[in-house]
């Protein structure tokens, strides 16, 4: 299956991609992992405002499509059925990805603003394991300690409500153009992203399994 998955920072995109991969058999292809994985990347010969993906990262902004374009295709090139996480997110990317590949489930998630500033600003990560938790929505049993590998869980540095806010605002003018366009095209499943993540699970996993 190749099951795209939309919606605006924090809707929950990386938490339900990751249960979605595990249950379905999926790779999980995420460019925001892939970038975080290559912040300080030389991109300087491209002729790019920044000189690493990192900066634009740590600024809010979005990464040249050029960059996040070669990523997409490598991952998808070496991946049969996968779950997209965080691409396109501008109707660039959009055009980029339908001359890549199909897609069976377009699933959009969608959650009021007020509560991804609130997810993103109290999101704590695991920097050694990958693991994503919330201070107040999905405590780790001790606080601040992963509970995969004991490591100390850190905030990721584009989580600041400064950086939160440029983020959402980058979302309204870039990608919820794209969230329109598969809409107009009749692919579009809308489901509602604030119920808990086990209720938001089982209405994607009703749409994949369709
Ligand atoms: P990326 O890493 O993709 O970030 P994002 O889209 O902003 O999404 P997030 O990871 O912040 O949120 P999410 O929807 O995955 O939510 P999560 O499950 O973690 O991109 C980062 C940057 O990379 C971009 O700003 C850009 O610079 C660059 N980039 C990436 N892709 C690019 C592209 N295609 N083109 C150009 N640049 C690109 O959940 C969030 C929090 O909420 C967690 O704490 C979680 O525990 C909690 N939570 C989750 N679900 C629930 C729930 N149901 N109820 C309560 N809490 C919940
Ligand atoms: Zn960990």
């Amino acid at each position: 299956k190749h099951i795209l998955l939309l919606g605006p920072p924090g809707a929950g995109k990386g938490t339900q991609s990751k249960r979605l991969a595990e249950e379905f058999d999926l790779e999980h292809v995420t460019t925001g992992d892939a970038l975080r994985a290559n912040k300080e990347m030389d991109i300087s010969e491209m002729d790019t405002e920044y000189d690493t993906p990192g900066a634009y990262m740590d600024a809010g902004e979005l990464v040249p499509d050029e960059v996040v374009n070669a990523i997409v295709e490598e991952a998808l090139s070496s991946a049969d059925g996968y779950v997209l996480d965080g691409y396109p997110r501008n109707l660039e990317q959009a055009e980029e990805l339908s001359s890549m590949t199909d897609l069976d489930a377009v699933v959009y998630l969608s959650v009021d603003t007020d509560e991804l500033v609130d997810r993103l600003t109290g999101r704590r990560v695991c920097p050694d394991c990958g693991a994503s938790y919330h201070v107040e929505f999905e405590p780790p049993e001790e606080s601040g300690v992963c509970d995969e590998c004991g490591a100390e869980l850190v905030q990721r540095d584009d989580d600041t409500e400064e950086t939160v806010r440029e983020r959402l605002r980058v979302y309204e003018e870039n990608t919820a153009p794209v969230v329109e366009h598969y809409r107009g095209e009749g692919v579009l499943v809308e489901v509602d992203g604030e119920g808990t993540p086990d209720e938001v699970f089982e209405a994607i996993a009703d749409v994949v399994d369709q």
